[in-house]
């Protein structure tokens, strides 16, 4: 099997390293993506084009509470086509707006949302729908200052903010959902060119024509390379153009590599010629800047000005296009072009980023809690080829004292890529290997991809087939088969019920009345690749769109989300294996709209080239402000050789991603950091120190995107949304809410580099305590970045926890005692926050954990630093965003920490020596080091004051008086 792995591999990789753009299409390339740039064109140059859709006042039915309605629309170009039109307002203010046809020859797909929500939406009791004679029109919000407008003639939806439009549905006039027909009939309809008996029923035709474009372009059947997409549904796409008036930046629609504040696609100066796709592919050896789509699709974009943030997501499964352009210097249009599905757009009315992320997580899901040992140090390449080889790794590591926490098998642990069933000859013991592995909390992490090898020795196959679960050709009738790693493979069908209890089962240690992964372990997590699904032999590598799934929805209607499936019953399988759950790890290269809710990301095969390296922080900053924080790039790049300098600096990104994880291509040197000379190794051992000892910092920013679904890595937009100088900044970004400026070096050769600091405050570097001022409208600094640094500062006003033990692994680190870098802001006070719980089961959910808050600030002419219980001040926001009725300081977790101790406080910025510093009513034992003080203009090195062993506790309320 390995040859034909191998075969198979030679025959995809280029022999340079570039995307296969042949494998995949380009907007023109696809039908429906010709047909609605054509639309859109025709509509630019006519003066008079004017949106056939209107709503028919006389049906309009608004509910009896007033909250929503319902109405017909129709189009005048087929008046005996009927659409239907629903538009609510949930309870935070987010506008739904559904459109679909209603009794065609089909029905249109209509079940992506009920995969991407958490929950059917409320609508709010207090909006009341007026019905007038040109609109509808609600008007809510706090201060009644929202108010969205559905316009009949042509059908319009605007929602205003203060009387000013911020997002306009079908404002171009582009709006456009072809509706179900024959092809007999629809040849009937072709455009007339000499006058005809019937004037009436000529203008309607040619109207259609002006339409929908003079050609039946690619409606019944089209190709591409050697493939043909037999479309027996004919044209169903849909079209839609949404407008931000006055807001000059788009943000999000994961996936692509490209900068966070998204580049143009039409007009003169368009960056990209093609639209942005949402096509869930395994684009091989992509390109780091392009609108090419990648594996995962995530249709939602904010929208942002100094003023506000506005924001929609497109429930859509299909293939879709976006163009992105500006009508103004300040306004932005975008196009959506959608090969199947409803009508289906939320309106998210922010005003600010913070709101809007409420909003779509209040929609999706906030992000799972990860386990804690998930955040720490991964280990992976494609291949760790024995059970000795595994051990082996684990022994370097230990004998060279670099932390890490989980070990990872890619697909050659299989025998013959039959997933879960072990190579017995490579990997004899998998049991006793993972048991050496979790010795000290380590886990290992194994790779099950969605591709069955089709032979009937193969249990997991077998039991697919006899249960009937299996994706199907078009027709229906018979299963599917296609080319994967495995030869000759089956796909499951994730959207039939059937195969839900029965995938979870296989997951179990315990043997069962399925086949379940006896040779396996609780603490072995999974890694879900190639679920876009990445088929070889497939039009674009993946599965032809014609292919059949439960409810005979075909594979074009559900492609975006297939691979969410795979993800969230990998998910819940992992879950189940005990009793009380605990808390998953899976990752998944494909996602969707609500994938971050199961589990983590990366980016995929990124190549080795500074590029790459310099795109993958853009594109993890993407999928954090797509709402899926939990992402990470491959750390030295999957193909390719790194010399030393390029992956010291990939670590240094890696150690500030929140998915840190180093891979590698089968056909790569090994290097594992243990294995580079000196100074280099040296320098990632201080790198993954620094990952650990920052630990508490990532665990306290993942709670908090779990509550309010504010991302862990939050861009300058997010912090600072009315400096535009920040707008475009996408190589630097913010930890959290801990106060960390990271700007991780993505180029050769650097020894400095600017950090830009957006507001008149004192920013200190992490490590020389160099204090930098920044200024009202925004400055940027020098800051030293030799290989041995990661350009990272903390902002003046926070207090940072860390844990600065090294250590194996991060479960050894539990009880470790805490040190607290206070970094005083320009007003002299500072506050930061730390949340701890047992890291693994959910027993938080039960108020088991501690969630504290420190605060510096001024008394008399000194200081009093504070530490005090944040929970018990906002009992409901510490988990789950919902009342804890249990939550006691003295619970179970806060008991086993009532040991462990902070052992250090650091003051920087202090503005003179302290007379005296003094906790429990003692003196301290302290040293200072004078400096800068934060409350001048000055650059220079910050003072320093260290509290040695304040004899302070992490779980307790304390209080540490410092005279000045
Ligand atoms: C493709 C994945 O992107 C890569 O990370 C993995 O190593 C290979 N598949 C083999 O499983």
């Amino acid at each position: 099997m390995r040859a034909f792995s191998s075969l198979l591999l030679l025959a995809i990789l280029p022999t340079s390293l570039a995307v296969k753009s042949q494998d995949f299409k380009t907007c023109s390339q696809a039908g429906f993506c010709r047909r609605g740039r054509a639309l859109s064109a025709r509509a630019q140059e006519s003066q008079s084009w004017r949106s056939p859709y209107s709503v028919d006042p006389s049906s309009i039915a608004v509910s009896p509470e007033q909250a929503s309605f319902v109405a017909a629309v129709k189009s005048s170009l087929y008046p005996d086509v009927k659409f239907s039109l629903d538009v609510r307002v949930h309870d935070d203010g987010v506008v739904r707006v559904r459109m679909d046809e209603v009794d065609g020859l089909r029905k249109r797909y209509d079940e992506a949302a009920s995969w991407a929500l958490i929950a059917e939406p409320t609508i709010s009791p207090d909006v009341k729908w007026a019905v007038g004679k040109k609109e509808l029109r609600a008007t809510y919000g706090p201060k009644k200052d929202i108010e969205v407008v559905v316009s009949y003639d042509p059908l319009t939806v605007t929602l205003y903010r203060g009387g000013k439009p911020q997002v306009v549905l079908n404002g171009r006039g582009l709006l456009h959902m072809e509706h179900f027909r024959t092809k007999a009939a629809s040849e009937e309809k072709a455009p007339v060119e000499a006058p005809a008996e019937d004037s009436q029923v000529v203008m309607q035709v040619n109207n259609r024509a002006w339409f929908e474009g003079e050609e039946e372009d690619g409606f019944w059947e089209e190709k591409f390379g050697s493939w043909t997409d037999s479309k027996p549904k004919g044209p169903e796409s849909l079209f839609i153009d949404i407008t931000f008036p006055k807001h000059g930046h788009v943000y999000g629609i994961p996936q692509h590599a490209t900068n966070l504040d998204l580049p143009t696609t039409t007009g003169d100066d368009a960056h990209f010629s093609d639209p942005y796709r949402l096509f869930n592919a395994d684009v091989f050896e992509y390109n780091a800047d392009s609108p090419m789509s990648l594996y995962g699709s995530i249709p939602f974009m904010h929208a942002h000005s100094t003023e506000s943030t506005v924001a929609i997501f497109n429930a859509v499964a299909s293939e879709s296009w976006i163009d992105i352009g500006h009508s103004s210097a300040t306004s932005t249009e975008t196009h959506w072009m959608s090969e199947s599905g409803i009508l289906d757009v939320f309106i998210m009315p922010g005003p600010t980023p913070t709101d809007v992320f409420a909003q779509y997580s209040r929609l999706t899901g906030a992000p799972a809690l990860p386990a804690h040992w998930a955040l720490a140090y991964h280990q992976c390449r494609w291949n760790y080829i024995s059970s000795d080889d595994v051990r082996e790794v684990q022994k370097r590591f230990d004998e060279e004292d670099m932390p890490v926490d989980v070990f990872w098998l890619d697909i050659e642990y299989a025998e013959e890529h039959k997933y879960f069933i072990w190579d017995k000859k490579t990997f004899p013991d998998p049991v006793d290997m993972s048991h050496d592995v979790e010795a000290i909390g380590r886990k290992m992490v194994v790779i099950i991809d969605p591709h069955l090898k089709r032979t009937e020795d193969y249990p997991v196959y077998k039991e697919a087939k006899d249960l009937d679960v299996l994706v199907k050709t078009p027709g229906g009738e018979n299963n599917y088969e296609g080319w994967c790693w495995s030869g000759s493979s089956a796909w499951i069908d994730f959207f039939n019920p059937g195969s839900w209890d029965w995938w979870t089962s296989l997951f179990k240690t315990e043997p069962g009345e399925t086949w379940s992964w006896t040779e396996s372990t609780v603490d072995t997590y999974i890694w879900n690749d190639m679920n876009e699904p990445s088929i070889f032999n497939g039009p674009e590598i993946s599965m032809p769109r014609d292919n059949i799934h439960h409810g005979g929805w075909e594979h074009r209607d559900v492609h975006n989300i297939n691979g969410m499936l795979l993800h969230n019953l990998t998910a819940q399988a992992v879950m189940m294996r005990t009793d009380p759950p605990r808390r998953p790890f899976v990752l998944t290269r494909s996602f969707y709209a609500g994938s971050q809710r199961f589990g983590a990301m990366w980016t995929g095969d990124n190549l080795g080239t500074w590029e790459h390296m310099t795109a993958g922080v853009k594109m993890v900053l993407a999928n954090n402000v797509g709402g899926f924080s939990f992402a990470g790039s491959d750390v030295g790049g999957f193909f390719g050789n790194p010399e030393p300098e390029m992956l010291v600096r990939w670590y240094g990104v890696g150690i500030f991603s929140p998915f840190f994880r180093a891979h590698a291509h089968i056909d790569t040197k090994r290097r594992e950091p243990y294995l580079l000379d000196e100074p280099y190794k040296s320098i990632l051992r201080s790198f993954l120190r620094l990952r650990y000892s920052l630990l508490p910092v990532w665990y306290t920013a993942f709670r908090e995107t779990s509550v309010t679904g504010l991302p862990v890595l939050r861009p300058h937009w997010v912090m600072f949304p009315k400096d535009e100088g920040g707008f475009s900044l996408d190589d630097q970004y913010f930890v959290g809410s801990s106060g960390l400026l990271v700007k991780p070096i993505t180029q050769k050769g650097v020894t400095e580099t600017s950090v830009y600091l957006p507001e008149d405050q004192v920013y200190y570097d992490y490590f020389t305590y160099e204090a930098y001022r920044g200024a009202p409208k925004g400055k940027s600094v020098t800051v030293p970045a030799a290989l041995d640094k990661v350009p990272f500062l903390i902002r003046g006003g926070s207090i940072v926890p860390t844990r600065e033990r090294p250590r194996r692994s991060s479960v050894l680190m539990k009880h470790d005692p805490f040190t607290l870098r206070v970094a005083l802001d320009t007003k002299g006070t500072a506050k930061g926050e730390l949340y701890l719980d047992d890291g693994e089961t959910f027993s938080h959910r039960d108020g088991k954990f501690i969630w504290r808050e420190f605060v510096a600030g001024k008394q008399n002419k000194g200081l009093l630093i504070r530490s005090t219980d944040l929970a018990a001040q906002k009992p409901g926001e510490a988990v789950n965003g919902v009342a804890l009725p249990t939550y006691n300081g003295a619970n179970e977790f806060a008991n086993d920490m009532a040991t462990v101790r902070v052992e250090r406080v650091v003051v920087f910025g202090l503005s003179a020596k302290p007379k005296s510093v003094q906790g429990g009513g003692k003196e301290l034992h302290w040293e200072y080091t004078p400096g800068v003080a934060s409350n001048t203009k000055k650059q220079g090195t910050a003072s320093v004051l260290v509290i040695k062993d304040p004899g302070v506790g992490v779980s307790s309320d304390w209080e540490i008086v410092v005279q000045v």
